[in-house]
Order: structure tokens, then C-alpha cells, then sequence
């Protein structure tokens, strides 16, 4: 219990934790989510000396020295974007967006290239390592020229608004996010730098992870004159109401034993909670008898797979959240658990007796024990309804600054979708079948009330999203990147549902093997330091913009001769 931890990493990767480098914000979805984000608010804010919420030691992300040593050296700038892009000149406020900038390569010259990340759906700040050994490093090193993170509306501090009110969210969409780089590029000044480097007299290569990495190919088909390349690494450009594949992919890539119990676990205890005279038996076992939905206690149990997302190379980077609970699983029975009641062992079935003579295989047990450990053991006794029901709307309707987690969720209610619902029928789960649409989308309902200027819809509208190419996006100068086993790699252009591609220099189409999500965004500074796979993936992405920039040059080269 060295460091404080990351907790509930993937729903609750937020800038004021201090870690979490990498992780994005594309988990958080649905109403349980937003309660675990509320516990581990507020667990830091009362900076109660770190209790572990889930035991993830070596999971150190980026220490608060190194943050501020970066701090140091990509002083953050600011610059100034309307409100509302669409609106008629003179009509809108305008706001600051905060962008870094990295120099240590800079070799000014009419062909220098700039290199800019996408900061998505997160704080800026947590992208700055990419900046200083990650992509935008290797990018820059390799060609001399410069790279930036550029904040996304409404994240981190580029707010352009005073409340998150539903009216107050309703320029935070995809096409005012996409005009605010298009306005950047074209006319941002960098200080220090005399040269005028916007688009498209210099060649820009956008780059995005996961959302951000959707963003990247969308920017290169709405703005291609701005945009020189562009790279989508986890690019989710498919939105989709539903996304059980999600969970499907951890299940049929997870190491098999752990996959097997938790299909085992979700499959009996579906079948306990269907049963009067067992459902109170197995929420108790858990630690929740007291829990009123049972949709909210299989949502609840379903939290550690977020783990897999969670996922690097670089443990600097990941979390070992995911083998920690698969070894909490997969573990044998052990007698001393005195917070679990009166249960014995019966050798001769490998079973354990609990409650009321009910009998279940020792991975249920264990399950129960490492979500009472973990998640429970942070709700104050007798609390476990304030802590994960989701039923009394008013838990959502803070709309304060600080409740961060009604960004992305209002972009997912709005636009993206991407609710993680239980497979169909006849497919093997590791959730619980009671998650349905239904539930994991009544949030969009009960946290965003009707403003005077925008509802949120009952669905979301992922048309837009959809329309700009969906798994068939793209274009010359359009590099795809994804994961093997990213459990978003379904809603890329490397799913299953998608047509095979070539891989070829002008239109890359490459997938990292054994890779979660976008595992080349980060990098070592010793590149020897790195995996096989994700320095040929670096040499490769290397090669590409190389190649790319050597177009840019013959281009522009030619006309100047005219
Ligand atoms: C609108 O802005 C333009 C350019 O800044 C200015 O010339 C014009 O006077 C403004 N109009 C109004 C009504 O403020
Ligand atoms: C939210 O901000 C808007 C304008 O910035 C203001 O008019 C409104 O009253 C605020 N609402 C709340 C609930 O704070
Ligand atoms: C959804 O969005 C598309 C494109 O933005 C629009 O044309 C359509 O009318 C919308 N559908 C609904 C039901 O609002």
C-alpha cells in the first residue's frame, strides 16, 4: 500500500488525481459509473491518508514531480476560440483553450512540419507525457519540427462556459470541437517562434487516441486543406448505441480461467438474483443485501472489467488492476473471512455453503470478497443505497464545474453513444443479462434536464459521428492504428464488422499485436526500453509521416518553381 492509488482507474482517471497518464474517460458511462466517480471525489477531497480502493501498487502513473518537471519545460498558452462557431459574427463570447508546446526539435524552415495530439475527453495535462517521450516527441525528433497538445472544449480548463448546465453543455459537440483545431491551425502564433507556422503553408499532422483518435479522421475529411495527415490510433469512428462487444472482446482474450469464471459467476448469479428465495442471499454475500435494484448490484460487480482497458507496455503507464482482481478470482478458497459470514467449505464439491444452506463454486465467493474489499468497504456502513443505487435523480443534478464526468457523458448521451449492454442471446457473457439499454442509459434522462435552448435527445443521435465515414472513413494521408484485444477495437476500422484494408504508406492500416488502446501514443525515452512491438510501431508510424512530409516537400517544391 505504498502510493496512493489509482482507484476505479478506468471510470475515475481524472487530471486532480495525479495520475491515470493515458487512460481516457471513454469508460465513463452509465448511472453506476457516475456514483463510483461521487465515492472517489469525494475520498479525495477528504485526502483520508489512501486507503486502497482497489490494490493497484505498482500502478504508480505519472508522480506529481514529473508533472510539474514537465510543467516546466511546456509552459501552458492560451488561445482565443468563439463560443460558438456557427454563429453570426459578433454574436458569440469567445473563451481561451490551453495548448503546450514542444520545441526541443524545432529546425525552422519553410517545410517544417507541426505535429499536434488531440487532447480528447480528459484534461490536457494528462496527455503532456505524450509530449515529452511519447509520439509527439518521436514525431517531432524524427523531422524537426514542433508537437502540441491542444485541450478539447469544455475538458481540463479550456472552458468556455461558467456551469455544466444541459443549456451550458450545448456547445460540446463534434462540430464546434472540430472548428476550434481548424481555427487553431490556421492561425495560432507560437511563442518564441517568428516563423508563421499555421496551415496549410506548413504540413500538420493531427493525431488522436480512442475519441480523440476519431476526431483525428474526422478532421482530415472536414478539413483536408488544413490537415496534411492525420493519424487514428483506437479511433472509435463507428458510434453505436449498444456496445456489448466490448465486454465481449475482454472475454474472449482475458486468460481463459478467469474468463470462464466470471461467465460462470455472472451466469449463477443472474439465476440467484431471478430467485425470491436467493436473491437477497447473493447481494449479501457481496456485501449489499441492502442494495433495492438488482440492475444496479450487477452493474456495480461489473467495474473491474474496466480493468482491461486499463492495460499498457509501460506499467509506468497501466494498471495491474485486471490481474490483480483475475488473481482475486482465480484463487483458491480460504477459510479466515470473518466479514463474510458464517460460511464453511465443502472439499468434496469444491463448493462453498453461505446463507440459508445456498451453495456456490469458491470464484463466486472470491468474486463477492474482492467487491466488498474494493468497492464496498468505501461506502459508510448502512449507506450502500446512497452509495450505488441510481434511482434518486437528484444525485445527478449538480452542475457544477467540478462534476467533471457530465462532459464526456453528455457527449456519449448526445452524440456517441456506446452503452455497455449484455450480448445478445446465445452469446457467452461475463455481465449480467439485466443490463440493458434502458438502465444504462436512463443517466442521459436523469442528469441532463431540458434547458431552454437544448434537450438532450431520448437516444443518441450517432448519425454525424456515422456520416463522416463510420468504419469505412478514409482518405490519402489517413493512418488507422489499432489494438488487437482493445475492448473498443469493434467500433474501429479494425472490427470485424469492417471490410479488410491494405496497408499501404499513403493509407496505413495497422494493428499492434497483443495491443489494448492506443498503446503508440506513449513511448520511452529510451526507445530500447520499449516492447518489439511498439518500437517497430514507432518505426513505423515514423516512416509513413517521413514518406508523407516527402510528398509535402515535392508538392510545394514544384509550385515554387512556376
Ligand atoms: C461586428 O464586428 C465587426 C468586425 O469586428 C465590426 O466592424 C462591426 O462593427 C461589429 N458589429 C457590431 C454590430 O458590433
Ligand atoms: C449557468 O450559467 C449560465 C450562464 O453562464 C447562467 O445564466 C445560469 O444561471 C447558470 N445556471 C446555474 C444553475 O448555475
Ligand atoms: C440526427 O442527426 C442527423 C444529422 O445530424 C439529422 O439529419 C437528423 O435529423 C437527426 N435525427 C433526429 C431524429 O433528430
Amino acid at each position: 500500500m505504498a502510493r496512493k492509488g489509482v482507484l476505479f482507474v478506468l471510470f475515475l482517471c481524472f487530471a486532480e488525481f495525479a495520475v491515470c497518464g493515458g487512460i481516457d474517460q471513454i469508460r465513463l458511462l452509465g448511472p453506476q459509473a457516475v456514483n463510483l466517480w461521487k465515492l472517489e471525489a469525494a475520498r479525495s477531497r477528504s485526502q483520508a491518508q489512501g486507503t486502497l480502493l482497489v490494490q493497484d501498487e505498482q500502478h504508480t502513473g505519472y508522480a506529481q514531480e514529473s508533472k510539474s518537471k514537465l510543467a516546466k519545460e511546456f509552459p501552458e498558452q492560451w488561445f482565443e476560440q468563439p463560443v460558438d462557431h456557427f454563429a453570426k459574427v459578433n454574436e458569440t463570447e469567445t473563451w481561451h483553450q490551453r495548448y503546450w508546446v514542444n520545441t526541443r526539435h524545432y529546425a525552422p524552415g519553410p517545410n517544417t512540419p507541426v505535429f499536434v495530439l488531440d487532447g480528447g475527453e480528459t484534461s490536457g495535462e494528462d496527455r503532456l507525457p505524450f509530449l515529452d517521450t511519447g509520439i509527439m516527441d518521436i514525431l517531432a525528433r524524427a523531422t524537426g519540427g514542433i508537437g502540441i497538445v491542444l485541450e478539447h472544449r469544455y475538458y481540463g480548463q479550456s472552458l468556455p462556459v461558467k456551469n455544466l448546465t444541459t443549456d451550458s453543455l450545448r456547445f460540446l459537440n463534434n462540430a464546434q470541437s472540430a472548428a476550434d483545431s481548424a481555427h487553431f491551425m490556421a492561425n495560432v502564433n507560437f511563442d518564441g517562434i517568428d516563423e508563421d507556422l499555421t496551415a496549410p503553408a506548413h504540413p500538420w499532422i493531427y493525431y488522436g487516441g480512442s475519441y480523440a483518435g476519431a476526431r483525428a479522421a474526422h478532421m482530415k475529411v472536414l478539413y483536408p486543406d488544413l490537415v496534411w495527415g492525420a493519424i487514428a490510433s483506437s479511433g472509435v469512428t463507428h458510434a453505436s448505441i449498444e456496445n456489448w462487444e466490448y465486454m465481449d472482446i475482454i472475454r474472449r482474450a482475458a486468460d481463459r480461467v478467469c474468463s470462464g469464471n466470471l461467465q460462470v459467476s455472472v451466469e449463477l448469479i443472474d439465476s440467484l438474483l431471478s430467485n425470491p428465495l436467493t436473491r437477497t442471499a447473493i447481494k449479501s454475500l457481496f456485501g449489499v443485501a441492502a442494495l433495492e435494484h438488482d440492475e444496479d448490484f450487477v452493474s456495480l460487480i461489473e467495474s473491474p472489467l474496466g480493468y482491461w482497458q486499463a492495460r499498457n507496455w509501460d506499467p509506468e503507464v497501466g494498471s495491474t488492476g485486471w490481474d490483480t482482481f483475475c488473481a482475486a478470482l482465480n484463487g483458491k478458497f480460504e477459510q479466515e473471512e470473518p466479514d463474510m459470514g458464517a460460511v464453511s467449505y465443502d472439499e468434496s464439491t469444491d463448493m462453498v455453503i453461505i446463507e440459508g444452506d445456498l451453495m456456490v463454486p469458491v470464484p463466486v465467493y472470491n468474486y463477492a470478497k474482492y467487491i466488498k474489499d474494493n468497492f464496498v468497504s468505501q461506502c459508510p456502513d448502512g449507506a450502500v443505497e446512497e452509495c450505488f443505487g441510481t434511482w434518486d435523480d437528484s444525485k445527478f443534478h449538480d452542475t457544477g464545474l467540478d462534476q467533471t464526468w457530465r462532459l464526456w457523458l453528455f457527449q456519449v448521451c448526445t452524440e456517441w453513444g456506446y452503452f455497455s449492454t449484455a450480448p445478445p442471446k446465445g452469446v457467452p457473457r461475463i455481465v449480467s443479462r439485466l443490463l440493458t439499454l434502458e438502465y444504462e442509459s436512463k443517466i442521459c434522462r436523469q442528469a441532463y434536464l431540458p434547458g431552454k435552448h437544448f434537450a438532450v435527445p431520448a437516444l443518441p443521435n450517432i448519425t454525424a459521428v456515422n456520416a463522416l465515414g463510420d468504419y469505412d472513413i478514409e482518405a490519402d494521408r489517413l493512418a488507422i492504428i489499432d489494438g488487437e484485444v482493445d475492448p473498443w477495437r469493434p467500433v474501429t476500422p479494425h472490427s470485424e464488422y469492417a471490410r479488410p484494408r491494405e496497408d499501404t504508406i499513403l493509407r496505413p492500416f495497422k494493428i499492434i499485436r497483443g495491443g489494448v488502446h492506443h498503446w503508440d501514443e506513449n513511448g520511452r525515452s529510451d526507445i530500447l526500453e520499449e516492447p518489439p512491438q511498439i518500437q517497430m510501431i514507432h518505426e513505423e508510424i515514423v516512416i509513413f509521416v517521413t514518406s508523407w512530409l516527402e510528398d509535402w516537400e515535392a508538392e510545394h517544391s514544384s509550385q515554387n518553381k512556376h
